[in-house]
């Protein structure tokens, strides 16, 4: 280009996209939204910090204590003996392995699917789905509350999607109804809700999509591992067996990916259609392997749930009288503090006295429900949570 027809430094879009960048982050630092990643290593149970200062971690999602696992950390070893380090392909190139092959069986055989499919991650087999399955003029369905993987993958569809107000059936029954008339209703749920803890009302869910002629699909990230006698789930326990279910790897399974549990026909589709799946390099074979052993530590090992169980009963009835702490049987504890400024005051306290709580924001929660995230986990001992109920009251008792 002539050097006289360039458009001046300040006009050119390289510099107004850095300025769009520079705006939008002061404007998240201006309403102490802006978000940080820090570094942690693991030493003797605890988390500790750049400046070697170390925490209580009751912030993470490890709620069965396999993250650290010596004999999951073992299975992995092994499994890179076996397998080597990567698939070194998609699943349908060269990247599906026996590894792979005997995890999709495990899980069919423990949560009653025909099949099913891994993918690298929750966001993914979220995104997978819906825009794969779901075309222009069919509608989908989702709480409000919903994940953000699942509400992007909506924005981003064709499809029509619908939101309805939090575990509200009426709300719900009234959307399946206006929209009777559309190819295919398509309703998506948590089974746990992340950042509240609370359960779907799958059965009644269930129910209406039965009645209305609507697929549904339960997202139980939190669910699974967790409840259940061998860990089935949200659905499971509410005898409800959705059309699509997704397991995710990260949380109760210490590790990382997710799976969509699905008739026969459901997975040949995805296998055809679904793009997160058809171009994506596998999971490394070994992570499979390791993650069928914690499988069977999930299924086998109920003292983990029991455990979780008590530390609960432990939290709930230290801070009975607190108003700010929900209820829930999950070990998802929220603190809704209301403010951001006065949540980011009661994490920093209970940082300086050695817990790590979540500090949770707008706009991964309505505006005023800036919340703590206090989650339990297997690895805690009760000694611990009342600890950290001890120091929640204090901390929230000094004021904003
Ligand atoms: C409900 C829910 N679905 C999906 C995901 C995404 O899963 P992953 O972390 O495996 O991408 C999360 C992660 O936080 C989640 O909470």
């Amino acid at each position: 280009m002539p050097l006289e027809s360039r458009p001046e430094k300040s006009q050119r879009p390289s510099s107004q996209l850095q300025r769009r960048i520079e705006k939008k982050l002061d404007a998240r630092r201006e309403q102490h939204l802006l978000r940080k990643v820090s570094a942690f290593h693991h030493q003797d149970g605890k988390l500790v910090d750049g400046d070697n200062l170390s925490y209580l971690n009751f912030s993470g999602n490890d709620y069965l204590g396999l993250a650290q696992d010596p004999s999951v950390i073992a299975a992995w070893q092994e499994g890179l003996t076996k397998y080597g380090a990567g698939s070194t392909a998609s699943p349908l190139v060269t990247g599906f392995t026996h590894a792979h092959q005997d995890l999709e069986q495990a899980l069919c055989d423990w949560l009653g699917f025909d099949q099913a499919i891994l993918f690298n991650s929750g966001f993914s087999a979220n995104q997978a789905v819906i825009f794969s399955l779901l075309e222009k003029s069919d509608v989908l369905l989702q709480d409000k509350l919903n994940h953000a993987s699942l509400m992007e993958a909506g924005m981003l569809s064709e499809a029509k999607m619908q939101r309805f107000t939090h575990n509200s059936i009426e709300k719900l029954d009234a959307l399946l109804r206006s929209n009777a008339n559309a190819p295919a209703r398509f309703v998506v749920t948590e089974g746990v809700f992340s950042m509240d803890g609370d359960l779907s009302p799958l059965a009644d869910i269930k129910f209406r999509c039965e009645a209305h002629d609507a697929w549904l699909m339960v997202d139980d990230a939190h669910g699974i591992g967790v409840l259940g006698d061998e860990g089935q789930g949200s659905a499971h326990i509410a005898n409800v067996k959705p059309d699509i279910l997704i397991v995710t790897f990260g949380k109760a399974f210490g590790m990382m990916g997710a799976a969509v549990m699905c008739s026969e026909s459901v997975h040949q589709y995805l296998t055809q259609f679904a793009r997160h799946y058809v171009y994506s390099t596998a999971m490394p074979p070994a992570q499979a392997y390791a993650l069928s052993h914690a499988l069977s530590m999930v299924k086998s090992q109920t003292w983990r749930r029991e455990k979780l169980a008590v530390l609960s009963a432990c939290f709930h009835s230290a801070l009975s009288d607190c108003s700010e702490v929900i209820n829930t049987i999950t070990p998802i504890k929220p603190v809704v503090l209301g403010s951001v400024e006065r949540m980011q005051t009661v994490a920093q306290r209970l940082k300086k006295t050695g817990f790590l709580t979540g500090a949770i924001r707008p706009p991964t929660v309505p505006a005023n429900t800036a919340r703590l995230r206090i989650t339990l986990s297997v690895n805690q001992s009760e000694a611990q949570v009342s600890d950290l109920a001890a120091s929640l009251r204090r901390c929230i008792e000094e004021g904003a």
